[in-house]
């Protein structure tokens, strides 16, 4: 069976660093306030001239030196992306050119925090399918482009980044001892626009909007939703959450992430957190948490891994891969 394998994985996180502590300087809110309601210390926000493609670009660019592949042998590229360089072309075709992977087929892919699990379970599915070999799975965004910086109860919570992991297929024997992703779940439900939304865009105000959100029931639908989608994965391969190695869940909010590892009796020794150092990355979350783990050398090759994520939409999913 034709398996998705990672072999490599890097992230990239803008120079500039704002604290809780700079944000409290020019708005009614506090360091206090923003650690213990979300677990963020700070957040990295991209210079005026650094695009979405930049950040994908950086990253795509360490996990490709890594890993040791050839540019020209990538025939995939997908950027998982809500806040694109401009409304068309997509954001993976400038990261196409920056790279020079010219034999590449790129596209973006929407699904807000969700975006990541989403292009991971896209590009399995093109690899499974013996159509692509080589792919680049990217989450990158500039949320500090669609926040409005006067409304404290959204603009503390986001940041900007980007993760790369690089997919390539190997047979594998169809069990769950395989290297690679091993299954992949989704959801959406239209119904829940409101809660999560930009009030913007090209087909309806014609300008670019600002991100707006409902927390309390964003956070309600976000322990829920992630619990039922990991459980899914669980039960859909047949394992326990014990036999997980490590949970890479978004980073949305500390107390989201410690809610859901409670009800799935997870201990979080297992979870990886970095909400703390860069906030909500939206799509580039799940890889940048991934590429952390990996540099300090928690995930190791062989491990069984968890991604789950839930973002506007409402989108949610999970994966399970073996490292
Ligand atoms: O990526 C996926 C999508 N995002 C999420 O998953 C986020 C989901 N939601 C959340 O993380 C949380 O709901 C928040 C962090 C957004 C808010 O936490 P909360 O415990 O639900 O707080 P709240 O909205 O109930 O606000 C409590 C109080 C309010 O004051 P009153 O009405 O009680 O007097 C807010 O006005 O905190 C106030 N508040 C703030 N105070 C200081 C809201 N934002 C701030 C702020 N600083 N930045």
């Amino acid at each position: 069976m034709r398996r998705s394998v990672v072999i490599g994985c890097a992230g990239y996180l803008p120079e500039n660093i704002v604290s809780n502590s700079e944000l409290a300087k020019q708005l009614d809110t506090s360091d206090e306030w923003i650690q213990s309601r979300s677990g963020i210390l700070k957040r990295h926000i991209a210079a005026s001239n650094e695009l979405t493609s930049d950040l994908a670009y950086k990253s795509a660019d360490a996990a490709i030196i890594a890993s040791g592949i050839s540019v020209l042998d990538i025939d995939l590229i997908v950027v998982a992306t809500s806040t694109p360089d401009v409304t068309f072309p997509a954001t993976a075709t400038a990261v196409q050119a920056k790279l020079g992977a010219k034999n590449a087929v790129a596209f973006d892919l929407q699904a807000v925090c969700s975006g990541f699990v989403y292009a991971m379970a896209t590009v399995d599915n093109f690899i499974k399918s013996s159509q692509y070999d080589l792919a680049l799975v990217i989450g990158a965004e500039t949320f500090s482009r669609i926040l409005d910086w006067d409304d404290r109860s959204t603009c503390v919570l986001f940041g900007d980044g980007a993760g790369t992991v690089i997919l390539q297929a190997e047979i594998g024997n169809g069990d769950l001892n395989d290297r690679g992703v091993l299954s992949t779940h989704l959801h959406s439900d239209g119904r829940l626009h409101d809660l999560l939304y930009v009030d913007g865009g090209p087909s309806s105000t014609g300008e670019v909007g600002y991100l707006r959100m409902e927390g309390k029931e964003v956070f309600r639908h976000a322990i829920e939703k992630m619990s039922s989608v990991t459980i899914e994965a669980l039960k859909a391969n047949n394992i326990s959450a014990d036999d997980i190695d490590w949970f890479v869940p978004h980073q949305a909010n500390k107390r989201i992430i410690d809610g859901t590892a409670r009800k799935l009796g997870i201990a979080m020794e297992k979870v990886v957190l970095t909400i703390d150092k860069h906030a909500n990355t939206s799509a580039a979350s799940i890889p940048l948490a991934l590429w952390t783990a990996m540099s300090d050398e928690r995930i190791k090759t062989g491990d069984l891994v968890l991604i789950e994520a839930l973002g506007g939409g409402m989108t949610w999913g999970s994966g399970l891969l073996r490292w």
